[in-house]
């Protein structure tokens, strides 16, 4: 599959741990500083220490000014491809998102935003979003996407916890067939949120426009016209590389999601560097990154990598059999994409659907092929590089975590020696070992993956919890950032990834935390407890299996399993609804009370169960089991 020497990765890779420092100010020569660091990694503040500190920069420059300064004004920035708003193309030159971006942030300045004030996006998939990002980029603001598909409990809960100063949001989402109000969603948020936000800026989308709340909200393409006729502009703000770009909330291990913090400039050090050296993407080159700019994959790889390197970045609207099952590969040969960046679950639909579709697009101007999210199976690795790469283009499939904000295990094409359903290697200036449970390193054999020194693209924290983030990333192995996934090194090295540890789910590759899905059914009335695992799925990669206990004296009927589904939609999203609903007199649990999860997920799996004896009440397993087997009247 690929002929290239793997011995020249070990190479590289030993050198740049011999001296990450040395490694990692080489890359910082890429980026455009206001003033430089002095020095590149200060351990100063231990394990988590500062990368670039004392550097000053500003992210929106090198993202776009830098870029029309260097002559490349006409060149495309943005494609945005929405099928849902009836085919609509909107092409923006790099020239041109600049305009729109300092426009956005005089505005956002004209109402009192500056550096360091967060500002919340809750937005589809447009691309006033991609600006309203860059525009606080611009000023120093932070930014934080909440998906366009959360519920609005969510994003309350964000608003909480982040307090917005400003709100971005739009009318309308589109779904096939369907407009989405997020208007709604947001008005509700911020009444159930206890921080009010300043004022909100609302997108009214031709689909369907909204009411306008008197005195808190303004109309997006008002506030626009009124300051290109005022000819308002924004210039570049400077910010230590050290400050905040963004919070990017994700779910943890308890009902309540973490705000990962991003700072400025070890971040678009380490996405310069894996835009070029993965995808060897050159200014003017379209690349497709199909994820959401509500996920950390969209802020790195639809937002600003592709942008620090120069490149048009494609944004789609849309779903992959909208309005035909073909429409990606229409995608790619209309735009010329270089490189598509996907999530498995996506591989292996399409395998599904045939190879009918991609063979009758002219797909020849992929060079690599990008996998995220979720581990590959080697069947989906194969499909993909046959059928979508037409074995020309190397799989790169990249490890890695909204914590740590960019690619960190992932083969490097041209260098690394592939092999289907493995990320490969560490990346040069990425240390990665597997531990067992005392900590100590495991050379061949599984494991909990572990990160052994800090890396420049690193969260700098959980927003206002410190406490969480030392407890959570840093203290189950002396030494080491503990990432929450199992992975298993082979008798050459390579690791292989092996999904959760904790109590995340990995469904498509979006995590859902288990205790938040548990907390949104035990919200019903019905409801006495519940407990929630994920189960193995050929699709998706896993997917949510709830085993539910009702209040006593309740006798609720099959259809009872729909009602609580759209129980758990209303309060997290459509992500998070369960496939199958197991009603259950009792949960298993130990002594102690705990709810056994593995024996749960056992279950749902239709696996042999394990050791039961610590058990409380063994008979409830042989119901469970009887339960599931017949749960298929319940899904
Ligand atoms: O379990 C790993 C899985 O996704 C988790 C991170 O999820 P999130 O922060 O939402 O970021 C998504 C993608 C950057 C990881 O802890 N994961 C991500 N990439 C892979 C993966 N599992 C296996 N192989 C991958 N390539």
């Amino acid at each position: 599959m690929n002929t290239q020497n793997g011995s020249r990765y070990h190479e590289v890779h030993a050198r740049s741990l011999a001296d990450p420092e040395g490694f990692w100010g080489e890359a910082a020569r890429e980026i455009d500083w206001i003033e430089p660091a002095k020095k590149i990694f200060d351990p100063a503040m231990g394990l988590y220490g500062r990368w670039f500190a004392g550097a000053v920069v500003n992210t929106c420059y090198n993202a776009l000014d830098r870029h029309v300064a260097g002559g490349r004004a006409d060149q495309l920035a943005l494609i945005h491809d929405s099928p849902l708003a009836g085919g609509t193309v909107t092409r923006l030159t790099y020239a041109e998102m600049l305009h729109e971006v300092k426009t956005l942030a005089a505005i956002m300045q004209d109402f009192g935003v500056a550096k360091g004030d967060r500002v919340i996006l809750y937005m589809p998939m447009v691309p006033e979003a991609v600006v309203a990002m860059l525009a606080c980029a611009r000023i120093g603001a932070v930014h934080s996407v909440v998906f366009g598909g959360f519920a609005a409990k969510e994003l309350a809960t964000r608003i909480e916890d982040a307090k917005p100063k400003l709100i971005f949001s739009a009318s309308c989402g589109l779904e096939p067939g369907r407009i989405v109000q997020y208007k709604p969603l947001l008005d509700e948020a911020i009444r159930l949120s206890s921080v009010k936000p300043q004022a909100c800026i609302i997108l009214q989308r031709p689909q369907q426009a909204c009411e306008l709340v008197a005195g808190r909200d303004h109309d997006w393409a008002g506030l626009r016209a009124s300051a290109i006729a005022a000819k308002k502009s924004a210039d570049c703000v400077p910010v230590l590389a050290t400050d905040p770009l963004y919070i990017l909330y994700t779910s943890g291990t308890t009902g309540i999601p973490k705000g990962v913090v991003r700072d400025n400039g070890g971040h678009l050090v380490a996405l310069k560097w894996s835009m070029f050296n993965l995808y060897g993407v050159k200014p003017g080159e379209a690349w497709w990154c199909a994820s959401d700019i509500g996920w950390v994959v969209g802020h790195s790889y639809i937002v600003y990598g592709p942008l620090a390197n120069g490149a048009t970045s494609v944004l789609y609207e849309g779903t992959p059999d909208f309005p035909d099952r073909d429409r990606w590969w229409s995608i790619i040969e209309r735009y010329g994409v270089t490189t598509l960046y996907t999530a498995p679950t996506a591989i292996r639909t399409f395998m599904k659907w045939g190879t009918e579709q991609p063979a009758a697009h002219d797909l020849s101007s992929l060079r690599v092929l990008g996998s995220v999210g979720e581990p590959i199976n080697p069947e989906a690795w194969i499909w993909y590089w046959k059928h979508i790469g037409q074995g020309r283009c190397p799989i790169v499939d990249t490890w890695w975590q909204t914590e740590t904000g960019a690619i960190m295990i992932s083969p490097l094409p041209g260098v690394t020696t592939l092999k289907p359903g493995s990320a490969t290697f560490p990346l040069p200036g990425i240390g990665a070992e597997v531990v067992d449970d005392a900590g100590r390193q495991v050379e061949h054999g599984g494991g909990y993956l572990t990160l052994t020194r800090p890396w420049p693209a690193m969260l700098r924290g959980i927003y206002g919890d410190p406490q969480r983030y030392r407890q959570t990333y840093w203290s189950r192995f002396e030494g080491r950032y503990f990432a929450g996934d199992g992975a298993k090194i082979d008798e050459e090295g390579y690791f292989w990834l092996l999904g959760r540890v904790d109590d995340v789910m990995n469904v498509s590759g979006h995590r859902v935390s288990t205790t938040e899905v548990e907390s949104a059914l035990v919200d019903h009335p019905s409801v006495a407890e519940a407990a929630v695992v994920g189960a193995n799925d050929a699709t998706t990669g896993q997917t949510i299996i709830a085993f539910v206990t009702l209040k006593l004296g309740l006798e609720l009927g099959p259809e009872h399993a729909e009602v609580l589904r759209a129980h758990v939609v209303e309060k997290i999203g459509a992500i998070a609804r369960p496939k199958v609903i197991i009603f259950t007199d009792d949960l298993p649990k130990t002594r102690s009370g705990k709810i056994m999860r593995r024996l749960l997920r056992d279950v749902a799996e239709g696996r042999d169960l394990g050791d039961t004896t610590t058990l409380a009440d063994p008979a409830v397993v042989a119901e469970l089991r009887r339960r599931a087997s017949s749960g298929a009247a319940e899904q």
